[in-house]
């Protein structure tokens, strides 16, 4: 199997974890509530102990096998699709490192539940909100400009149909990516976020 090809077969095996996890943080417009109930019912499934394992086994093979299509074309890629696949795919591979290892660093060692309020704190971390509105709002971002791309050369790479996929799936990482930061930063509703999810930023605050 080419390594093109193979970084393709796990992106569909990958895709249906990333679709419930968008969809988890999607449900946070209707409030915290929601969506920690959202989660805990896929946790069911993505932390039982014979899936995380494998879920993160392959997500770390995908992030290699990127890294390595990244290296091999970085000297020949040109036009717009081939740029915003290296950026959005090299971007992806540097928020995957630091995400995976935070949420277990959260879950592990200073024995929080990573769920919504996990995710809500670093909003509300004083100077840190800096970081994250671009860090997260970049990552569900570049997931769906990465697919856009995807979609565009695999629908033949030329014409208006791979130019609409293009467009269109582009247009909703954006759309997707500020509704999930809206959320998360309480436009919807407002929340308080339980203090033991601050004490961690507590230098900032
Ligand atoms: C706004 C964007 C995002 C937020 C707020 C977010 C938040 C979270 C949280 C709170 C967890 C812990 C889940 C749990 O304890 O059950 C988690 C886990 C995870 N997230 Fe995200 N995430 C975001 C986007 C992404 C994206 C774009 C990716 C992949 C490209 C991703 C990959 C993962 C992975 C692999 C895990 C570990 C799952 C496990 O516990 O085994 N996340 N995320």
């Amino acid at each position: 199997m080419t390594l093109r090809r193979a970084h393709l077969f796990t992106a569909f095996v990958l895709l249906v974890f990333l679709a419930a996890h968008i969809a988890n943080h999607l449900a946070a417009v209707t409030g915290p509530a929601s969506h920690i109930a959202v989660m805990e019912a896929l946790r069911g499934v993505y932390r039982h102990w014979l899936v995380e394992p494998v879920l993160l086994l392959a997500f770390a093979v995908q992030v290699v096998l990127g890294l390595r299509l990244l290296v091999r074309a970085r000297h020949s890629v040109s036009g717009l699709v081939g740029w915003v696949q290296l950026l959005s795919g090299g971007y992806i591979a540097f928020f995957l490192l630091i995400h995976v290892g935070a949420v277990f660093t959260g879950r592990i060692m200073l024995g929080l539940d990573t769920n919504f309020w996990f995710a809500a704190a670093g909003y509300q971390a004083g100077a840190l909100i800096l970081w994250f509105v671009p860090y997260y709002f970049l990552a569900v971002m570049a997931l769906f400009a990465h697919l856009a791309c995807a979609a565009f050369w695999l629908s033949g790479g030329t014409g208006s149909r791979s130019r609409a996929w293009f467009v269109s799936l582009s247009a909703a990482g954006i759309a997707v990516s500020g509704t999930i930061t809206a959320a998360l930063m309480g436009a919807f509703e407002p929340f308080e976020i339980p203090p033991a999810y601050l004490e961690t930023y507590s230098a900032f605050l």
